[in-house]
């Protein structure tokens, strides 16, 4: 019997489809090995001797994901949020990225953002640094520590953009060493924080780093994250910067850098043009989606709807600093809220439901990783215990019904466990 080899008892769930949450009251999740071992009404007798921990009326679900962030905007998230993207970037994101030339400062800011993180409800992120190596490697560290997981990368951006975050000839020298060095980590068994390649957006990348980081890509086989159609100043942008590409998708597939042999995630997609969609889910790209920022920075309502129906594989990002808040529950909430919005604009599609909103803030984004974000058995055992009461209402509520209350009203307070490939985060 390991350590990580334990029963929880309460009101249990989790998405196994988009549109499919399983629900079982007073029930019983087995973790054998860091990995569930399903949901039982009943303890089967092989389980009969595992440490029981009695969550009796709590509600217990899987870690919640974020795949979409940037770790060095923590710190001046709220500030600004009466700009657009693309002013909003030169004045605030741009500026105090060029801070984390210091490590020192770095590791003031990351390691407020870690505390938050593991005080909230994600088990799971995709991270965006910066350009700096050692200030990244700093990052994963503490990520490593902290006990979630993680992909993060050491961002690329050698165009259009300031003095102090513009790499010129050396961002593919720069990524190898930061690659070697995570090689090494991992050596030395590091196994929550890996690295994934992040080219910032289209604007700040030439032809000639696109075509490193693909020669990196085949190398050393990584996934890749990065931004696509946020914002229409921004696609403008790009249509301007890259004449030939049929559209802004094009400008990433032109280099291997869009999906198919590349798991890859694209943040935002909140204006796909022509063939966008099409190429999305042939390439079987996932798409980030982050209504908050997407309001705060004037950027538009992406069409998930649309997406889902399409069978594109969608998750939820908090795109911290676009967005102010790490929960993805509060994600989730907004998800809902963006998409009953775009019928004012003329769109004739179905809202999310809270079951849908769920799954993406869970399993729909989970999957990125593996088997992530369920409890169906052989996934990674991820959850959080809830603790619900102080919210409850005088009259009976469905386990679906309190899972959308906790969507809604719950906050780090509420959450009293949480695990991650069955250990506990302290
Ligand atoms: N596009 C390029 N960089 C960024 C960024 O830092 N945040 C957002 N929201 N979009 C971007
Ligand atoms: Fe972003």
């Amino acid at each position: 019997m390991g350590y990580r080899d334990f029963v929880l008892k309460g009101d249990i769930a989790y998405s196994i489809a988009k549109d499919a949450l399983c629900t079982s009251e007073n029930s019983f999740l087995v973790c054998i090995d860091g990995k569930s071992a399903g949901v039982f009404s009943l303890v089967p007798a092989q389980y009969g001797q595992l440490p029981l921990i009695d969550y009796t009326g709590k509600l217990i679900i899987p870690g919640l994901v974020d795949l979409h962030l940037h770790a060095p905007q923590f710190s001046f998230r709220a500030l600004g949020m009466d700009l657009e993207l693309l002013d909003w970037l030169k004045v605030h994101a741009f500026p105090e990225e060029a801070k984390y030339q210091d490590t020192a400062y770095a590791l003031r800011a990351y390691t407020a953002l870690v505390e938050d993180l593991k005080k909230g409800p994600n088990t799971h992120c995709c991270i965006f640094a910066t350009v700096h190596v050692p200030a990244t490697l700093l990052l994963m560290d503490l990520l490593e520590a902290s006990g979630l997981v993680s992909l993060v990368g050491k961002v690329n951006m050698d165009r259009n953009s300031p003095d102090g975050l513009r790499e010129t000839a050396g961002s593919i020298d720069a990524t190898r060493e930061w690659l070697d060095r995570c090689a090494e980590k991992k050596d030395k068994k590091n196994k929550n924080c890996g690295p994934i390649l992040t080219p910032r957006f289209i604007p700040s990348c030439t032809d000639d780093l696109m075509r490193g980081l693909s020669e990196l890509q085949k190398q050393y086989r990584l996934p890749l994250q990065s931004h696509l159609s946020e914002n229409q100043r921004e696609i403008a942008w790009v249509r301007e910067l890259c004449p030939e590409s049929s559209c802004y998708g094009d400008a990433y597939t032109r280099f291997d850098l869009f999906g198919a042999e590349v798991p890859t995630i694209m943040a935002h997609c909140v204006w796909p043009e022509g063939e966008e969609i099409e190429l999305l889910r042939r390439r079987g790209v996932y798409v980030a989606h982050c209504p908050q920022s997407n309001s705060n920075l004037a950027s538009g309502m992406a069409p998930i709807r649309r997406y889902l129906d399409a069978g594109i594989a969608v998750g939820l990002g908090s795109d911290i600093a676009g967005g102010t808040h790490t929960s993805i529950f509060r994600t989730m909430t907004e998800a809902i809220q963006v998409s009953k919005l775009r019928r004012f604009t003329g769109c004739d599609e179905a809202p999310l439901t809270r079951e849908e909103a769920f799954y993406l803030g869970t399993l729909g984004g989970g999957s990125f990783f593996g088997q992530v974000g369920s409890f169906a058995a052989g996934y990674e055992f991820d959850a959080l215990v809830m603790d619900d009461t102080s919210f409850a209402p005088p009259f009976a509520l469905t386990i679906g019904d309190r899972l959308e209350r906790a969507m809604y009203l719950s906050d780090d307070r509420h959450i009293i466990a949480k695990y991650v490939r069955g250990s506990a985060i302290q």
